[in-house]
């Protein structure tokens, strides 16, 4: 069993009468990265700042390398906590150079210059600003400061990281290239981290689990690719990728956890579920167009269906196709750079075998 490095456990916490966290409970193992994923005022930060001991929950419990640090009748204030936070504001000192601005935590702890310019040289080597530490914090870059905020939170050599969406402030090409150093850096430190963000795309390039988060409470944790296969609602299928949902309802189940499926356009297929999938109960059908590919119109392939373009977008890396599926809107995302086919033509909807899934209808 791996060491469980973060426990929370039924945590509760309202402002005023509205409850914005719920009876949440979660535990990160040591060295692992998780995310929690969710839409703007979900409870996210709330949560973040719990573990941190900027807020107090209204209930539940929160373990830091297996001591407990808030409870009823127990709580352990943020500096006392070994953890390190990262915000999407960089919170860097205007006054102080980037290597004063990485030591601050230390002097706040009275450890001696020498060791605080040591430890300061080492965390800043670390993140990739190793010749950076005596110019004025303000001489940086956006991306450079995030750095020196990540140093910071490193420097207290932390039980766990925090993460509060610290790319959102940087441009595209930026965020992108932190996170992949972000990631490399988690794993080369094996540092516990949670990382709070409403971005799929990061959640899934960073996280070893995702926890996904609606209205105050966790409706799914997985890996990444468990979330895109196995969504348990519609909710987490919309929000992990831009999936195809159909209302559709349940015909015959053909196997465990199996089931054929109409959809209301009158569209049939074979679809997998972990649902009580009887004859007749309604349900959503969850495809994804990355899972899906166009073929010469009456392509004896099995698994394909009759369709016709109605529109494409080019993406770069692919061309995402609008198709008519028994007259309903259906998106297919085709890899590789040919030339579009025209709106209008037919083709062959091929999904891959043992990929279309239903939920709960909602
Ligand atoms: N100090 C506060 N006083 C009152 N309400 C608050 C306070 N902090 C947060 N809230 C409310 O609690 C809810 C959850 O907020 P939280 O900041 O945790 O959401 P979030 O998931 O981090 O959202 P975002 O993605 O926008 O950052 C929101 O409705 C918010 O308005
Ligand atoms: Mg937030």
């Amino acid at each position: 069993m791996p060491t469980v490095k973060c426990a929370l456990q039924g945590l509760q916490k309202s402002y005023g009468p509205r409850e914005v966290v719920s009876d949440l409970s979660l535990s990160v193992a040591e060295g692992e990265f998780v995310v929690i994923l969710g839409p703007s005022g979900c409870g996210k930060t709330t949560t973040l700042r719990m573990i941190a001991g900027l807020e107090r929950p209204d209930r539940g419990t929160i373990a830091i390398d297996g001591a407990i640090v808030s409870a009823p009748g127990r709580f352990v204030r943020p500096e006392h906590r070994a953890i390190g936070m990262v915000f999407q504001s960089y919170a860097i000192w205007p006054h102080m150079t980037v290597s004063e601005n990485v030591a601050y935590p230390l002097r706040v702890r009275g450890i001696r210059l020498r060791e605080r310019r040591e430890r300061a040289e080492r965390v800043l080597d670390l993140v990739g600003l190793s010749n950076e530490g005596p110019r004025p914090a303000t001489a940086l870059s956006g991306g450079q400061m995030q750095r020196v905020a990540l140093a910071r939170a490193l420097v207290s050599d932390p039980a766990l990281l925090l993460f509060d969406e610290p790319l959102s402030n940087l441009d595209l090409k930026l965020r992108e290239r932190l996170r992949t150093e972000l990631k490399a850096l988690q794993r080369r430190t094996g540092l516990t981290s949670v990382y709070v963000t409403h971005d799929q795309a990061e959640a899934v390039e960073l996280a070893d689990r995702i926890v996904v988060m609606q209205a105050g409470r966790i409706v799914q944790i997985g890996r990444p690719q468990d979330l895109y296969r196995e969504p348990r609602t519609r909710f987490v299928a919309e929000f992990i990728a831009a999936a195809n949902i159909l209302p559709a309802i349940v015909l015959a189940a053909t196997a465990p956890g199996v089931a054929i499926v109409r959809t209301a356009a009158g569209f049939e297929t074979e679809a997998r579920h972990d649902i009580a999938a009887s004859p007749g109960v309604p349900v959503d059908l969850v495809i994804h167009p990355e899972d899906c590919t166009l073929l010469a119109p009456g392509a004896p392939a099995q698994h394909c269906h009759a369709v016709e373009v109605l529109g494409s977008r080019f993406q770069g890396t692919g061309t995402r196709y609008t198709v008519a599926l028994h007259g309903a809107p259906f998106d297919v995302l085709v890899l590789g750079t040919d030339e579009p086919l025209a709106p209008g033509t037919p083709a062959s909807l091929r999904i891959a075998p043992g990929r279309a899934r239903i939920v709960p209808a909602t």
